[in-house]
């Protein structure tokens, strides 16, 4: 096992699952404030109004907007080098489409990377974490719309000028191809295309349900539409790169990408091809723009099978080659199979639902986990772009038990985790140039997909249940003692 010593442990969290404060000090409503809270079984709807008897998860989330010095010295306490988060876009501006920010919304972030500096906590700010301000939803239909590259450039320049000193490392966008998956177009195609549909992991995404039936005109519609926000996403992160590489050189971008990772279900030439196409256009397309400059070859057939006209204009091409991004960062809980076999056995994961891998045990929300696959997409990504990768998301999200006496018992924890630590030293081993790992929701928050509190991933226990009722108290769980040695010891004690 050779983690080097500047290896940048951490964790991650995004605003809207985390901070709450929805309303306080000028913030505006941002689409993920308008979700309600669903279940395993029954999905999140986006509602206009905020209805009466509803829940809306991220108004309290995990209350980091009043917790976050705590919060802080916790992370401090494990010893993080470096803390993923996001900025909420509706705190600096409230409608998205004003010229100035909301000074207390950038005070706020202010404080936050202060506090980090004072334990020498390196913020990896995550810029666009599934949200935008309501008003640029209803408005302007999202990101469907040219005009948002403006409106978020705008947003980016203040972040890259009011905390120049105090980040160095950014990502324009989290999961920036789950933007094209049915249901989780919400924050990129704006509202009105996904009212009532639910989101992430309660739709099931088929290969074939992109093929668009030319007949069917609203489908093509709303696939084109899916693509042009792409598009539009991909054009402002190359913008952001640019603007953030001249306001301070040192600034480093990141993509970061879904981890749709897929394996063939069979060695039946069928599967592999099919396996293949899945992963070059839902999980490379995005990194092949934002990492090489341009759409690849597989993406323009691609397009042109599927009746898929994004609005490229002249000099965009430019601009993507000009953008390119300085590391490569991902998600990664499980894995999946793909097969032309339509009776194979399904099953759930991080957004899309593939062929169930029968070698491999899955999590209580269905999840299949594969420490070992982490080492083999670690491996194939380095071989594709050659730049530094950090996995920004990894972990368990399991139900944990609260004991009288404040401890909180989770050895199924430490044992995800210590499985994919080990595959990520075998990875680095491989040759792999792996800087960083950020778990997912270090401290407890709401799940994206379902809204719940008690889908928990933290290594610290918020008290809080999935209406928000609870002291929001903060517990050490076992695993955060784990994760102090395992950063401690460079990654080398993993008992
Ligand atoms: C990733 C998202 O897709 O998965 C996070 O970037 C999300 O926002 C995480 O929380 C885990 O998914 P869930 O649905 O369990 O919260």
């Amino acid at each position: 096992m050779s983690f080097p010593k500047d290896f940048l442990w951490g964790g991650a969290t995004a605003a809207n699952q985390f901070e709450g404060g929805w309303n306080e000090d000028g913030k505006g409503d941002s689409t993920a404030d308008h979700l309600t809270l669903g279940s395993r079984s029954k999905p999140r709807r986006f509602t206009a109004t905020f209805e009466e008897g509803e829940y809306y998860p991220s108004h309290k989330a995990s209350d980091f907007y009043h917790h976050y010095k705590e919060d802080i010295a916790l992370m401090a306490e494990m010893g993080f080098k470096v803390y993923r988060m996001s900025i909420n876009w509706a705190r600096l501006f409230p409608q998205g489409d004003e010229e100035k920010p909301n000074p207390k919304g950038v005070e706020f972030y202010r404080s936050v990377f202060t506090e980090l500096k004072k334990y020498g906590i390196e913020p990896l700010v995550t810029i666009s974490h599934y949200e935008l301000p309501y008003h640029l939803s209803v408005q302007y239909d999202g990101w469907a719309n040219r005009k948002c590259i403006d409106f978020y450039l705008n947003y980016c320049k203040v972040l890259f000028t009011e905390y120049k000193g105090l980040v160095k490392y950014w990502l324009t966008f989290n999961e920036i191809n789950s933007a094209i998956l049915e249901g989780n177009a919400y924050f990129s195609a704006g509202i009105s295309s996904v009212q009532d549909k639910g989101m992430k992991a309660g739709v099931l995404e088929k290969e074939e349900e992109h093929a668009v039936d030319a007949g069917e005109d609203a489908a093509a519609q709303t696939r084109n539409k899916q693509y042009t926000a792409l598009h539009h996403m991909m054009l402002a992160s190359a913008k952001a790169v640019e603007l953030a590489h001249s306001i301070d050189p040192q600034y480093r971008l990141g993509c970061m990408i879904a981890g749709i990772c897929q394996y063939p279900l069979t060695c039946r030439p069928d599967d592999i091809i099919k396996a293949q196409k899945a992963r070059q256009n839902i999980f490379y397309l995005c990194s092949d723009v934002m990492v090489r400059g341009a759409y690849p070859g597989y993406a323009k057939r691609y397009f042109a099978e599927n009746g898929i006209q994004i609005s490229m204009e002249s000099g965009d091409e430019a601009i993507l080659q000009k953008g390119c991004v300085d590391f490569y960062t991902f998600s990664y809980y499980s894995t999946g199979c793909v097969t032309t076999d339509e009776n194979a056995e399904k099953t759930a994961g991080n957004m899309i639902f593939g062929a169930a891998n029968p070698y491999l045990q899955a999590s209580e929300w269905g999840w299949q986990i594969d420490p070992k696959g982490l080492r083999y997409f670690l491996n194939e990504i380095y071989d594709r772009y050659q730049i530094p990768i950090m996995v920004v998301e990894n972990g368990l999200g399991q139900d944990d038990t609260l004991n009288p006496d404040g401890t909180v018992h989770d050895p199924y924890r430490i044992e995800y985790m210590r499985q994919h630590i080990e595959q990520m030293g075998e990875a680095i081993n491989d040759g792999v140039e792996l800087v960083g790992y950020t778990p997912w929701g270090c401290i407890d928050l709401t799940a994206a997909s379902t809204g719940e509190m008690k889908k928990r991933y933290g290594l610290v226990y918020v008290d809080s249940d999935d209406h928000g009722n609870g002291s929001f108290r903060r517990y050490r769980k076992d695993s955060f003692y784990w994760y102090k040695k395992v950063i401690a010891s460079d990654g080398t004690d993993l008992s």
